[in-house]
């Protein structure tokens, strides 16, 4: 089973992001009644949300292909005029982590996303003339973990904006259901509410979860994992009952224990504990924001009481 093959190819498959899903469902049948293409789709939230499940679920449903690339990869104009003189009418443009394009990069696109049409540099130096290229009504789906650090220009250039939430325990439920329907696998209905509840909001680490929990109860010869077989590999696996991980507890601790709980700025306590303040930032810091465990204040991230608790640590703050 290929994570493809885990992936809802269509809208009413898609389970959660119900705001996200009802706006983008209009969006796409009224563009379709105009046969035109879908005005361009910014997506943005933490990881791990459906972000490109999305994409590949518009083109689908758009009756276009997918061309899929990321911000980082566009390193020349010309690598971005190749993909898109490559675009059919209707296709799919799907930019991750968009909000790492180049300047010189974003510049090309404006014209691109608006007028479709390019604008290329034959020559250089006095004999340098440049040329008009008209491209195909494309939509262009964009999608970003940091939403702050996309240009003014380039986000007021995408007509659809839609922010992906962490999941409701319910929806990673039924998600998990769904995905072991796809694996062949059986879980009891506690089972799989046991698996959500771990899963920080995030179908990602939902799936990622069931696969080994499953890996854990075939290798036992269980055929219909039990909440008790859930739990043992959860264990097994040092995810906690709230879902946090060993990074979660060296960042939440390290916090506590050697800076007094806070304030630390991001990157001193990246430092401390040897993780990419990147990584901090974009993957392992919103869920705990989220869930209130640290706060961020002007003077840098604080543990929260719940924090102390949840590691059975005496709340005192002193020098
Ligand atoms: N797999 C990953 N995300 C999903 C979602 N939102 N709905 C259904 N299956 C998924």
């Amino acid at each position: 089973i290929t994570e493809q093959q885990l992936r809802p190819a269509l809208l009413k498959e898609y389970i959660g992001q119900d705001e996200v899903k009802d706006n983008l469902s209009i969006f796409m049948k009224a563009a379709k009644l105009r046969q035109e293409a879908l005005d361009h789709v910014l997506l943005y939230g933490p990881p791990g949300l459906g972000k490109t499940t999305l994409a590949a679920i518009i083109a689908h449903e758009m009756g276009g292909q997918i061309k899929t690339t990321a911000g980082p990869a566009i390193e020349r104009a010309g690598d971005l005029a190749a993909i898109l003189t490559s675009l059919e009418p209707g296709d799919v443009l799907f930019i991750d982590e968009i909000h790492r394009l180049n300047r010189v990069i974003e510049e090309i696109l404006y014209p691109a996303m608006e007028d479709f049409c390019i604008d290329i540099v034959i020559g250089k130096g006095p004999t340098a003339r440049s040329v008009r290229l008209d491209l195909p009504p494309f939509t262009l789906v964009g999608a970003t973990t940091k939403a702050g650090m996309i240009s003014a220009p380039l986000r007021d250039r995408f007509g659809v904006l839609a922010r992906l939430d962490y999941y409701k325990p319910d929806d990673l439920a039924k998600i998990i259901h769904r995905s072991a329907y796809v694996f062949d696998v059986e879980l009891t209905k506690e089972a799989e509410v046991e698996i959500a509840r771990r899963s920080r909001g995030t179908p990602r680490i939902a799936n990622r979860l069931l696969k080994r929990v499953r890996d854990f109860a075939q290798v036992d010869g269980h055929d219909r994992i039990s909440l008790d077989m859930a739990k043992h590999a959860l264990e097994r696996l040092q995810v906690d009952p709230l879902g946090l991980d060993h990074i979660d507890e060296k960042l939440i601790k390290g916090i506590i224990h050697r800076f007094n709980g806070g304030p630390v700025g991001i990157e001193t306590i990246a430092a401390s504990i040897g993780e990419e303040a990147d990584t901090i930032e974009e993957v392992y810091e919103p869920y705990l924001l989220q869930i209130g465990f640290i706060q961020r204040t002007p003077r840098g991230r604080v543990a929260t009481p719940s924090s102390y608790t949840h590691f059975e640590l005496e709340y005192r703050k002193d020098g």
